[in-house]
């Protein structure tokens, strides 16, 4: 960008449930500040989430503006040590405008971190730890938990363990966060972990992005494992040129 070029901001419009041409921040905002644990994927039309292994060659600038705007509004982000290890996460900040609105809605200017890892095979050096505007949260099994005294005064180590100790429970990590006031919680995945969140019946919204291409190849899809099915509720349709932004929710009783 040279001096005086203002960055575009990809134009999102509003299919379902009220047709809206050119969406703002604010309009989209509106309904994202709300407390419950949302997930947030990106899959290619054929179920793919990466390309070249990264989530990054798939996202479209209308994808990376709605990432934007989910963290805008989160007390934590989320995410499993795989994804945090595959995609480089560094320390959790938002940009400037993010932390900027944060501010003037009574939030910290980021949201925390935390990270969900049976092994706890994390790097204490990391940007993620020595760069964090607020300590990250490891939540970890009793295994896990011997490593903590690497983390000390980086990181909160808290076991959320599944009866039998040997993965952490989506139920429990979840009830850890909001124990700590962290209501409003982000999960940027991976889909193993989102696995684990739908077995324990942990997750309220869904925020999926369709990207339009066709992959094949190995990837992944956006959950795995062993789980009761779970419907939801198809709440909201955007749409940025070919790509749909899709958001469904729990169905409550
Ligand atoms: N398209 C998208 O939106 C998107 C989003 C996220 C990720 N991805 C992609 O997905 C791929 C990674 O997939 P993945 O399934 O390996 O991701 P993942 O769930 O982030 O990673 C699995 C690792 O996370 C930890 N973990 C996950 N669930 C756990 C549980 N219940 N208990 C304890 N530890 C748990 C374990 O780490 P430890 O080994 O430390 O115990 C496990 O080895 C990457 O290629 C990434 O780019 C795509």
């Amino acid at each position: 960008m040279t001096a005086g070029e203002t960055e575009s901001v990809p134009q999102i419009d509003g299919l379902f449930p009220a047709p809206a041409t050119g969406l703002s921040d604010a309009d989209l905002l509106a309904e994202l500040d709300a407390p419950g644990l949302r997930m947030n994927f990106v899959s290619s039309i054929d179920g793919a989430v990466t390309r070249e292994g990264l989530s990054g060659g798939l996202s479209s600038d209308a994808d990376k503006r709605l990432f934007g705007l989910l963290r805008r509004v989160a007390d934590v982000v989320l995410v499993a040590a795989g994804t945090v290890r595959t995609e480089g996460y560094t320390a959790m900040r938002v940009d400037p405008e993010s932390a900027a609105w944060r501010e003037a809605h009574g939030k910290p200017a980021h949201p925390v971190f935390a990270i969900a890892s049976g092994r706890l095979d994390l790097d204490p050096e990391s940007p993620i730890f020595t760069d964090a505007p607020t300590p990250p949260i490891l939540l970890t099994t009793p295994a896990g938990a011997a490593r903590a005294p690497l983390f000390a005064g980086r990181a909160e180590v808290v076991v959320a363990a599944t009866a039998a100790g040997d993965r952490v429970d989506g139920a429990a990590a979840v009830e850890a966060l909001r124990a700590r006031g962290l209501t409003r919680i982000l999960c940027e995945g991976g889909p193993t972990f989102f696995g684990a969140l739908i077995a324990a019946d942990a997750v309220d919204e869904l925020c999926l992005t369709i990207e339009p291409t066709l992959e094949a190849g190995e990837a992944r899809r956006i959950a795995t494992g062993r789980a009761t099915p779970r419907n939801m509720r198809l709440a909201r349709v955007l749409a940025s040129g070919d790509t749909l932004l899709l958001r469904y929710s729990r169905v409550t009783a």
